[in-house]
């Protein structure tokens, strides 16, 4: 029997279209770059796990835009020495992203200097949201931490992003587990050490952290914790398909809930062009294409068809 679609909610309703200057933009690792745009637009309003679309304007090569998840917002004052002044300005202004160079787009983007401009649309997707929990677990492969800082910033309460209406459930804990092939891929850890997470690392090469993978690193936290009470956990995961599939696999296992950030190759980013689609199963059991652009970036692991 056929099972009606539930409505699809499009977040790209509420996103904008606007040319930022960059800020700034370093180099966080190797082949890693972080970039700092000015787009009060977006940045007041984008939440924990929304991306942007991003091209370079008047380049025609490449034509389309690229997803980038939005790592952290700011306001002026969190960026600007302060001149003993209260500020007034507390809407968040900036917005920071941090890519790896992969092919056309980011090896031109990590050309431009402060001052060059983007053309940069969103915030878009439906980002994570999190069961009350008193652990929430957050577990990163090479780029995918990208998708979870503001996240984990949220549940420990010391940054609310988008509306400051918004009511967001804290976590008693935040574990933070991240692997890469090798040490000198990790960028910016500080980021998630200082906002109060337990930072835990993992390598393939062993050269920094655990010598294995994030799956290892979940292992070893099964070891002390209490898995008994698996409804007080949540995950949520970024990284390639296949580290995520294996989380999703150790989530289910043990019965704890797991949120994954897909990172389907996107053309419009809008809904429009079915480039992103990923197999999803609903409550019966069926499978259908769904849009991750507008329907996701983030879906519950369990009902994906890996
Ligand atoms: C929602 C979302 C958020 C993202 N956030 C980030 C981020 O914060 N930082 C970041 O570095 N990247 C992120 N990405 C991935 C990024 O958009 C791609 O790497 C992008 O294609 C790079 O553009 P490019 O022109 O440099 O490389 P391309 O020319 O597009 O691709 C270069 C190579 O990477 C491969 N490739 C491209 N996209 C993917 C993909 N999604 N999965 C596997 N292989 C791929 C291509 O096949 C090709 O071999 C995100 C993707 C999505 C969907
Ligand atoms: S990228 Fe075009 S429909 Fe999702």
């Amino acid at each position: 029997m056929h099972t009606p679609s539930p409505p699809v909610v499009c977040y790209a309703d509420a996103a904008r279209c606007i040319v930022a200057d960059i800020v700034s933009h370093r180099l966080v690792a190797e082949n890693t770059y972080r970039l700092r745009i000015d787009c009060p637009e977006i940045a007041a309003s984008a939440l924990p796990g929304q991306f942007v679309m991003l091209r370079i304007p008047e380049r025609v090569d490449p034509l389309l835009a690229r997803p980038l998840a939005v790592y952290d917002t700011f306001t002026a004052a969190d960026t600007e020495p302060s001149n003993g002044d209260t500020p007034t300005e507390a809407r968040r202004r900036y917005a920071d992203f941090i890519y790896t160079v992969q092919g056309k787009f980011t090896t031109a983007l990590k050309e431009l200097a402060p001052g060059a401009q983007l053309l940069v649309w969103g915030p878009l997707g439906n980002g994570f949201s999190v069961p009350t929990v008193d652990h929430l677990l957050l577990v990163a492969g090479g780029i995918g931490q990208t998708a979870l800082l503001a996240l984990g910033r949220e549940c420990l309460g010391n940054k609310l992003y988008g509306s400051s209406l918004r009511s967001v459930p804290r976590a008693k804990r935040v574990t933070f587990c991240w692997g890469a092939r090798h040490g000198g891929l990790f960028g910016d850890v500080t980021d998630f050490r200082d906002a109060g997470m337990d930072v835990r690392l993992a390598t393939l090469d062993g050269s920094v952290g655990h010598r294995g993978t994030v799956v290892d690193l979940l292992d070893e936290l099964a070891q002390t914790e209490d898995l008994l009470h698996p409804q007080s956990i949540h995950i949520a995961c970024c990284g390639p398909e296949g580290m995520m599939a294996a989380v999703a696999r150790w989530s289910a296992a043990r019965k704890i809930s797991c949120d994954v950030s897909l990172e389907a190759p996107m053309a419009c980013g809008i809904g429009i062009c079915f480039t992103c689609v990923a197999k999803i199963r609903d409550a019966f059991g069926e499978w259908d294409y769904r849009r991750t652009c507008i329907e996701g970036p983030v879906f519950n692991a369990m009902a994906i068809d890996w």
